[in-house]
């Protein structure tokens, strides 16, 4: 059999710069390159519902339930079959997302969130987190200039939240995370991520 491949997910809030550099170290690495919510065919169905303005009476609970379904069907349908392919895996968001958006945003705390989540993945948790930290500005910069969708028209007093999330939850398993100032160039930032990744994992 071949060895497993590694679970990587990239963490940060919105414009931090996630997608460029998901596939910027997918292609270094040959990984296999995805995303949460929508990373499968019923994950994209998922996706609409939530990201829909028109569900703006969504409940935080539905909506965690919902974020915790797509992930279920992720793992079991991709993720997981990738990883003991031996191929690595290169996700753009996780169940740590969760833990920060529905868990911090959303107010819902993160102890059930945690037990359900863990039950939707069937207990795999990503092998390293890549957060990418930028600061608020960032996040207004990035809304600014797209429509937005339902999850992109929250206040600042949410994304600080969500912000404050991430840096518990990175502080709390540093050697499951990474955290990275997302500030310098988009080139040099690649191959801080490269460095920083493949010396972590010993790859
Ligand atoms: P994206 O903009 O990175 O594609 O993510 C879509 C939105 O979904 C983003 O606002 C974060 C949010 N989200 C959650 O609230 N909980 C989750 O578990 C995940 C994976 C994403």
């Amino acid at each position: 059999m071949a060895m497993p491949g590694s679970y990587i997910a990239f963490e940060g809030v919105e414009g931090c710069g996630k997608s460029t550099h998901v596939k910027r170290l997918a292609a270094h690495l040959d990984a296999l390159i995805t995303r949460e919510p929508g990373g499968t065919t019923i994950g994209t169905t998922l996706r609409e519902i939530m990201a829909n303005t028109d569900n703006t009476h969504l409940s935080p609970r539905a909506e965690a339930l919902l974020m915790a379904a797509d992930r279920a069907q992720h793992l079991h349908e991709l993720v997981v079959p990738t990883l003991e392919s031996g191929r690595h895996v290169v996700s753009d968001r996780s169940v740590y997302s969760s833990l920060a958006y529905q868990g911090y945003g959303r107010q819902l705390g993160i102890a059930q969130l945690r037990q359900f989540n863990d039950f939707a993945i069937d207990a795999r948790w990503p092998d390293l987190v890549v957060y990418l930290r930028v600061d608020l500005e960032a996040v207004r910069q990035r809304l600014e200039k797209r429509d937005t969708d339902r999850f992109e028209r929250e206040d600042d007093e949410f994304f600080r939240r969500v912000m404050q999330g991430f840096e518990d939850l990175a502080a709390a398993e540093p050697n499951r995370w990474l955290v990275i100032d997302a500030t310098p160039p988009k080139d040099e930032l690649e191959l801080i991520i490269r460095r920083a990744v493949t010396e972590r994992l010993g790859l």
